[in-house]
């Protein structure tokens, strides 16, 4: 009897980006001797202390059995009390705070809690890829609107991108992938636009506190009448170098809750509770664990500014005043990824092309400079010079 054939991958999935990541690691690889200033990681580990944490987990019954979709409740205790202190945030009443498998996940929450398929959310890009890939996995559509020249957000652009499909629009600050740090003025000018018409604003501190020159950031859902329409979601594992133990957590409008509830439950059924007692652990040191590391972070991201700025370099450097990226206009009509793999196989040094983060009006590339100790980043920072001059004068 004739099989019938099996079906191919869900058209939705088709329309995703395949993860650039994976690729460039690929060329890395085949390249021995590369410097990545690609992936966004830090250098350092987490806390003795969280270590320590998690080497005490495991002696009693119920540290195996599940636990709470919320997360435990000492660690949401944990967070209410830091986002009190310093967000501004009070939670309980009106909103609650929701720990995830990272905030990843906290983002696929809260687009999974607010659209339906076909409703569209509003990303200022160039974007974090992930972002707009979880939109178009949850069936809605990511509607890409430009930042401005030195990547500040367009806030009267976004207003016009609003339609009657639109659900959120979403900011990220300190930005991944241009490390601007969006003014308060334009992020309260967002915030009230969404209140205005209906929408929720879904704000990402990954790197809260990632930031330089004296800037401090600011938490949109600190602003008064915020909390029924601002999400608000953070991660542990940049702060903290705890990427690998996946947790984040994410402020919620209590109108949220049931939604959230039924798809956390569904997705994860309740954080790692190894990783969340770690993560208690290194609250508990909080912020001046990475406040320790700035001046290293500030210091490389001077350097590169004065290496890439230099007249005979081709290409602009946009000012970045948080988290660890830079997102380099280069002066080239190049794909940017053909640029990136040319770059790791002809000079050894890897960028993430700027393609990824839907930057396609040019040729820009992000570099990342969290991840690797001073000497090597100089290195690197002096064969992306090189490898720039070479591949764009061809
Ligand atoms: C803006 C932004 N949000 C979220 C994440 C993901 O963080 P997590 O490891 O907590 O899922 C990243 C990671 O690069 C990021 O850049």
């Amino acid at each position: 009897m004739a099989r019938t054939t099996l079906h191919s991958q869900s058209s939705r999935l088709a329309a995703v980006q395949t993860p650039v990541i994976p690729v460039v690691g690929r060329w890395i690889a085949e390249t021995p001797g590369t410097i990545s200033l690609g992936q966004g990681v830090v250098s350092y580990g987490p806390p003795p202390e969280a270590i320590e944490a998690a080497r005490r987990f495991g002696y009693a019954l119920t540290d195996h059995r599940y636990g709470p979709v919320e997360g435990l409740p000492a660690l949401v205790e944990a967070i209410e009390g830091k986002l009190a202190q310093e967000n501004s945030i009070r939670v309980r009443g009106s909103s609650r705070v929701v720990v995830t498998a990272g905030g990843n996940l906290a983002f696929v929450n809260a687009i999974l809690a607010v659209t339906d398929p076909g409703d569209e959310v509003i990303l200022p890009a160039p974007y974090y890829f992930n972002h707009e890939m979880a939109i178009v996995i949850a069936g809605g559509r990511a509607v890409a609107v430009p930042t401005l020249r030195d990547y500040q957000l367009d806030v009267q652009a976004i207003a016009d991108a609003i339609t009657p499909r639109t659900r959120a629009v979403v900011t990220v600050s300190p930005n991944n992938p241009t490390g601007a740090m969006y003014s308060a003025e334009s992020l309260r000018a967002v915030n009230a636009l969404c209140g205005d018409r209906g929408l929720f604003h879904i704000h990402d501190e990954a790197y809260e506190y990632f930031t330089y020159d004296g800037v401090a950031d600011f938490s949109p859902g600190a602003i008064d009448g915020a909390s029924a329409h601002t999400i608000s979601l953070y991660s542990l594992s940049k702060a903290y170098g705890l990427a690998s133990w996946r947790i984040g957590y994410m402020v919620i409008p209590e109108t949220l809750w049931d939604a959230v509830n039924k798809i956390q439950d569904t997705l994860l059924i309740c954080p790692p509770a190894v990783s969340q007692h770690a993560a208690i652990a290194a609250l508990q040191i909080g912020r001046p664990y990475t406040s320790a590391h700035l001046p290293e972070l500030d210091g490389l991201r001077r350097l590169i500014f004065e290496a890439l700025g230099a007249p005979d370099v081709p290409c602009d450097v946009p000012p970045a005043g948080g988290a660890f990226y830079y997102l380099v206009r280069v002066h080239s009509t190049l794909d940017p990824l053909v640029l990136t793999e040319r770059l790791i196989r002809n000079h050894q040094v890897a960028v993430i092309p700027g393609s990824a983060f839907g930057d396609t009006a040019g040729c820009s590339i992000r570099i990342s400079y969290g991840a690797l100790r001073p000497e090597s980043v100089a290195e690197g920072v002096g064969r992306l010079v090189s490898g720039l001059r070479a591949e764009v004068s061809l």
